[in-house]
């Protein structure tokens, strides 16, 4: 895996060279300095501030809320983090509906604001005309496909998404317009597959099976670290909830017992 022992940061050019070599591309969500800089160093590809920080970091019910100068906010973080990882910031709702003046302003804001090196953006087909312009104001785009959080109230909900068609023509649309990537969200294997077959730029997957250029999960979810749903597409990695309650426990404990702070731990 040549990428990962790379040390200077990731560019596009590398993600269309891993497509074409069949190296996978791995992409986590981060939403702070402590975090980007483990996931940097562990040799992640791309760090995504993903507007997932709604649900997990704000609490939210879903990804709707979360402001742009929020989004800038843990951008900047995660960015300044990271030496390696190519890291991209999520356009949020409903910024990239607002015409294709104020998307560029506001991409444009993230790219200068956090020193990100991508934006991504909800849509296919329907946002052609906002990637077109981003890209020619020199901003790398991954456009999501497939299920779009955003706009869970319109599809009815967290679904799998099975429009064949529908989603092909998004990510064609998406690539012809100047996508350089095409993160595809909750769609049977087999048509993420002929996707990924299609495209000459990479595609990242989520709930989307094995054949993508790339997989992504929201870090939360694949370190056990979430208190709500878990999408049956997840896999977690770790149980960090059940190792923070089990510490906060004994430390609370300790403390009460008056057994911390020992001789050891005080001057
Ligand atoms: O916001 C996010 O974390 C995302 C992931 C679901 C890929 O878009």
């Amino acid at each position: 895996m040549a990428n990962s022992k790379q040390k200077k940061r990731l560019t596009v050019t590398d993600f269309v060279k891993m497509k074409s070599s069949g190296e996978k591309i791995t992409m986590l969500t981060a939403y702070d300095f402590p975090t980007a800089s483990m996931l940097d160093s562990a040799g992640v590809d791309m760090l995504l501030v993903g507007d997932s920080l709604a649900m997990v970091v704000q609490g939210h019910e879903n990804t709707i809320p979360v402001t742009l100068d929020e989004m800038i906010y843990h951008g900047e973080m995660v960015s300044r983090a990271s030496k390696r990882a190519f890291v991209v910031v999520d356009i949020p709702f409903p910024v990239n509906h607002h015409g294709v003046h104020e998307a560029v302003k506001a991409a444009g804001r993230i790219m200068k604001e956090t020193s990100c090196q991508a934006v991504k953006l909800e849509g296919g087909a329907d946002q052609a005309d906002v990637i077109r312009a981003m890209v020619n104001a020199g901003i790398p785009v991954i456009a999501h496909v497939g299920l779009r959080p955003q706009a869970v109230h319109a599809m009815g909900g967290y679904k799998v998404q099975r429009d064949r068609d529908e989603i092909l023509a998004d990510a064609t649309a998406a690539q012809e317009a100047g996508a350089f990537c095409v993160l595809v969200e909750c769609v049977p294997a087999e048509i993420a597959k002929e996707l990924t077959e299609t495209l000459r730029v990479p595609t990242i997957g989520i709930g989307a099976g094995v054949d993508c250029d790339g997989q992504v999960l929201v870090i939360n979810d694949m370190l056990g670290m979430t208190s709500g749903y878990v999408p049956s597409f997840v896999k977690a990695y770790a149980n960090v909830q059940e190792q923070i309650s089990t510490a906060v426990g004994e430390w609370c404990e300790d403390v009460k017992e008056r057994k911390f702070p020992d001789d050891e731990h005080s001057f």
